[in-house]
């Protein structure tokens, strides 16, 4: 069904905090402070649809002063090389990655205590995870951030094809 389908091109970026949940995510709200969201996009008879059926698809979401987003973040696939969004899911276990209380900018997963760098393509810089978190190519459109492309890596625990088998 929908609600499980992976975020696709043209999806809304929508808060996924309980005292937010559903709210399209603005520009101007963002920081370098993590923002958890959800993908929305629509069901069948066009009403909005935030895909949280498979929580494989939350997001993170940061802004970062200009210049602070390097390699191997794919800046083309950035809003103007300061908005990214990656997969919030933990390549070690699954667990939902945080901020990191110590190292301001960073990630932190509260489960194994792996550790991400957001500013550098969410790569791996302590901890057990085996691989960065996949970046999500995403647009801007107005004040609110759109789905460009597929995630630039697959994050989810079955292969692509069947996530591409999900989409309907
Ligand atoms: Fe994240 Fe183990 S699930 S470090």
């Amino acid at each position: 069904t929908r609600d499980k389908m992976p975020p696709v091109p043209g999806d809304i970026l929508v808060h996924a905090s309980a005292s937010k949940e559903g709210q399209p995510i603005k520009i101007s709200e963002l920081s370098e402070q993590l923002v958890r969201a959800w993908p929305m996009g629509k069901d069948k008879e066009g009403k909005n649809l935030i895909r949280k059926g498979d929580p494989n698809n939350v997001l993170a979401v940061f802004r970062f002063p200009q210049g602070q987003l390097v390699p191997p973040t794919n800046l083309e696939a950035t809003i103007s090389g300061e908005i990214v969004a990656y997969s919030d899911v933990c390549t070690h276990a699954g667990c939902s990655v945080s901020d990191d209380d110590q190292q301001e900018g960073q990630m932190k997963c509260p489960c194994h205590s792996g550790q991400y760098d957001p500013k550098r393509g969410c790569k791996v810089i302590g901890g057990p995870p085996p691989r960065p978190l996949a970046q999500l190519p995403i647009k801007q459109e107005g004040e609110q951030l759109v789905v460009a492309e597929f995630f630039l890596a697959n994050p989810y625990p079955f292969t692509e094809a069947e996530w591409e088998a999900r989409i309907e």
